[in-house]
């Protein structure tokens, strides 16, 4: 185990870890990233892939253009997987033009169309939750809520949502260990969760009915035509609650293990904010970002080549002592919103105000149904890009 092998001196080194994934069993990511911080700021595995762990370093990274979002030597005249159309795996003026479409329903006045949805959707799922007793909160609610926000904010019918959790669970595990395949063709979940949308759109354009996020689909359309439009709206599907499900989940984690901090909150609301921040500082949901440099560039200190993968790692970076003092502590009077849990520059997250206002819901309403939340049992995810948990059973008290 790396954690163990950085203290007993045993031959396994940290990068068994690395490479296995951060998350799997009993694999501590964080003494791992600790490890690797101590061997260099930017780490070069054996295999060629380079690490990045410290604040700075990440953040000037996810800033710096000439590191692409496009993964190197990918073929466009093979099969084309779904996942290469997505935003994220755009550049330059294709990549600002589709972004500037899809960005409008979250700037302005465009939130205010959204605050019911999620104002339904928690009611409806913390609502039915048991007022007291042992619940799996994933299995309850945290899950749930942000599904039905996205479904609905999309126009997906309610009786397919058992649809998009079958393929979120799935291109989430793909994203994490079978992603060259996938990007490079072949069929995958993506393409799969991406024919379904493109017979939504085309659904939903016909009846000439937008649901609020999709009020700017039209220009999609005509930019990408009906099959990348659909695949960048099951992108939005995916991106836009396999991410604040464990933002909810994780927040919910650290204050049932703290039962000083809940109290905290219930004696003054204006912390529910810092909560979310702090939650998305420490455990963070998305933990790392790729990039590959289309030039040969130097990151502290350390030559990368042209095409050599580079791995920020948001959640090391979140955590660096440099940055945060006592990283490890959740704690709610920190100034936390710095934190890089959105990313920065010009891929930065487009729906970061509406998972705060869906964070924000979600802990008002369980701080006004529950006077004390405790652990019973819980299950990380086995994934090493997303960080969240899989169940987490609390013993509720009204
Ligand atoms: C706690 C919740 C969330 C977290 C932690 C998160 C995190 C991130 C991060 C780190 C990126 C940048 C990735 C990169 O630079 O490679 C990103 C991009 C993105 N996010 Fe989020 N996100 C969250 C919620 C959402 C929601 C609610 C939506 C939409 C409804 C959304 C849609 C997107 C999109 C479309 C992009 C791509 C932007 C681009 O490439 O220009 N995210 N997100």
């Amino acid at each position: 185990m790396p954690s163990s092998a950085a203290t007993s001196g045993a031959v396994e080194h940290p990068w068994h870890g690395v490479r296995a994934g951060a998350f799997r069993g009993a694999v501590d990511t964080y003494a791992l990233h600790d490890e690797m911080r101590r061997l260099a700021p930017v780490w070069q595995a054996p295999w060629g892939d380079v690490y990045v762990t410290g604040y700075d370093l990440v953040s000037g990274s996810l800033g710096d253009r000439r590191l692409s979002h496009v993964p190197p030597g990918s073929d466009a005249s093979g099969p084309g997987s779904a996942i290469r159309d997505w935003l994220i795996y755009q550049e330059g003026a294709a990549h600002a033009a589709l972004r500037q479409a899809l960005r409008q329903p979250f700037v302005g006045k465009g939130m205010a169309a959204l605050r019911p949805v999620v104002a339904q959707a928690v009611e409806e799922c913390v609502g039915a939750a048991a007022l007291s007793g042992p619940v799996d909160v994933v299995a309850a609610f945290t899950r749930a809520i942000p599904e039905r926000v996205i479904g609905r904010l999309l126009g997906v019918p309610d009786e397919d949502m058992p649809l998009m959790r079958a393929w979120s669970v799935a291109v989430r595990t793909m994203l994490d260990t079978g992603f060259d395949d996938a990007f490079d063709g072949g069929a995958n979940p993506a393409d799969e969760m991406s024919g379904y949308f493109v017979e939504h759109l085309r659904h939903l354009l016909a009846a000439g009915r937008l649901p609020p996020l999709l009020t700017g689909l039209p220009a999609v359309v005509d930019a990408l035509g009906l099959t990348a439009a659909g695949r960048n709206i099951a992108f939005l599907a995916f991106a836009g609650h396999e991410t604040t499900v464990h933002l909810i989940g994780n927040m919910l984690f650290h204050l049932a293990h703290q039962p000083d901090q809940w109290s905290a909150l219930r004696a003054d609301r204006r912390l529910v904010a810092n909560a979310v921040a702090e939650t998305l500082r420490l455990e963070s949901p998305v933990q790392k970002i790729c990039r590959w440099p289309l030039e040969p560039v130097v990151l502290g200190g350390r030559q990368i080549a042209r095409d050599q993968m580079v791995v920020l790692l948001v959640g090391a970076a979140n955590r660096d002592p440099a940055q945060f003092a006592d990283p490890s502590r959740f704690d709610l009077r920190r100034a936390a919103r710095q934190n890089l849990a959105f990313g920065r520059g010009a891929h930065v997250c487009i729906g970061r105000a509406l998972a705060e206002m869906e964070g924000n819901a979600v802990l008002e309403a369980a701080l006004a149904r529950w006077k004390t939340i405790a652990p019973v049992a819980w299950q990380w995810l086995d994934n090493s890009s997303i960080r969240g948990l899989d169940a987490l059973t609390l013993r509720l008290a009204a």
